[in-house]
């Protein structure tokens, strides 16, 4: 596979993990980077709006150890996201990504998100007007089209290139679909073949194996993965390793699983506080005890915890309890 280029961003990774809100937050991006100093990786999407007349609450920051990294903006206002952009570059984004597949209501009832799909005029019109704004390079995620009869995907990204977008990230879905049925891979490889900057294709994978189907299948010069990071930090070095050499490298044993919860509540508190980083923390430590012995009642127990002390007293005994199951099975042989 050939070296990905984002305008003058040169990649050392096949893989990116896109925008997910409530998800890719900055304790997020930490875990991610534990493990992977390379894969591209995005903020939760920004408000244009929201930073613009809000700039003290909404700005986005960004860790200096953290790039390549890129923000995501929502808008269908050129002035308030030229605004957001030049506090994207600013901040030090390495890219812009604007956000064009959002499907929730609330998103799409204002023109935003997966919207501006149906607008082609307005969302070149966006697109020019941040691009043409900044010297970070700017790029797109946007879905298949609105609905089964409006797939135009790939006319929308042909004129998107047109006036300077890099990179496009397409998810195989349509607005209508939301997360339903299964991303169509073969509808990507047509927004592929319908531009020549590069191209992420996006939706459903949750392993090395899907992320080499997706790019067989379309041709896409990488992939992104959203879902299947959550709770699994380590998944996109796993993948971009099975990408360029085939290799797959070992997941973390479950109690170092059971480390990296820890690790990623503290990081939570540490940004957000005792009261929000708790909360927050329940359904990210939730997921990395996916597929332990009695993963259903720690889950449940995970979703009551109150405070720091709560969630580490649970997370050291159910180490406990998997050190005391890896001791019977190792005597059973
Ligand atoms: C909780 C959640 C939040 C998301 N937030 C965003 C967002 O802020 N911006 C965006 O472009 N896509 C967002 N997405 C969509 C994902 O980036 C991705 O396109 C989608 O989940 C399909 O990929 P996957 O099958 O690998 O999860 C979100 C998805 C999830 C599950």
């Amino acid at each position: 596979m050939k070296k990905i280029k984002i305008g003058n961003l040169e990649l050392n990774s096949f893989v990116y993990i896109p925008p997910m809100a409530g998800v890719t937050d900055l304790a997020f991006r930490k875990m991610v980077r534990v493990f992977d100093k390379d894969s591209l990786i995005a903020t939760e999407m920004i408000s244009s709006k929201a930073l613009m007349y809000n700039p003290e609450q909404y700005r986005m920051k960004l860790s200096s150890d953290e790039h390549p990294v890129g923000i995501q903006l929502f808008g269908h206002e050129a002035e308030a996201m030229v605004n957001a952009a030049r506090i994207a570059e600013e901040e030090g984004a390495d890219f812009i990504d604007i956000n064009m597949g959002c499907p929730a209501p609330k998103i799409t009832k204002g023109k935003d998100g997966a919207a501006l799909m149906r607008e082609p005029e307005l969302a070149v019109k966006i697109a020019k007007a941040v691009v043409d704004s900044v010297k970070t390079p700017v790029t797109v995620k946007m879905r298949l089209g609105w609905n089964e009869c409006e797939k135009n995907a790939p006319e929308l990204a042909k004129k998107l290139e047109q006036i300077g977008v890099k990179g496009f990230t397409v998810h195989g879905r349509t607005k209508e679909q939301g997360y339903s049925g299964k991303a169509d891979w073969n509808a990507i490889s047509k927004v592929k073949q319908s531009v020549s900057v590069p191209v992420f294709g996006n939706g459903d994978i949750n392993s090395p194996e899907d992320a080499l189907r997706l790019i067989e299948i379309t041709n896409c010069d990488g992939v992104a993965i959203a879902r299947a990071t959550m709770g699994m930090p380590w998944l996109s070095k796993q993948i971009n390793e099975f990408l360029s050499s085939g290799k797959h490298l070992d997941e973390p044993s479950d109690i170092e699983k059971v480390n990296l919860a820890i690790l990623h509540l503290d990081e939570l508190i540490k940004i957000k506080g005792e009261n929000t980083g708790v909360r927050e923390a329940r359904r990210h430590l939730a997921n990395y005890t996916k597929g332990m012995p009695n993963s259903a009642k720690i889950r449940a127990e995970i979703c009551q915890i109150n405070s720091r002390e709560e969630g580490f007293n649970l997370l050291t005994k159910l180490k406990e309890d998997l050190t005391n199951v890896k001791a019977l099975a190792e005597t059973a042989y």
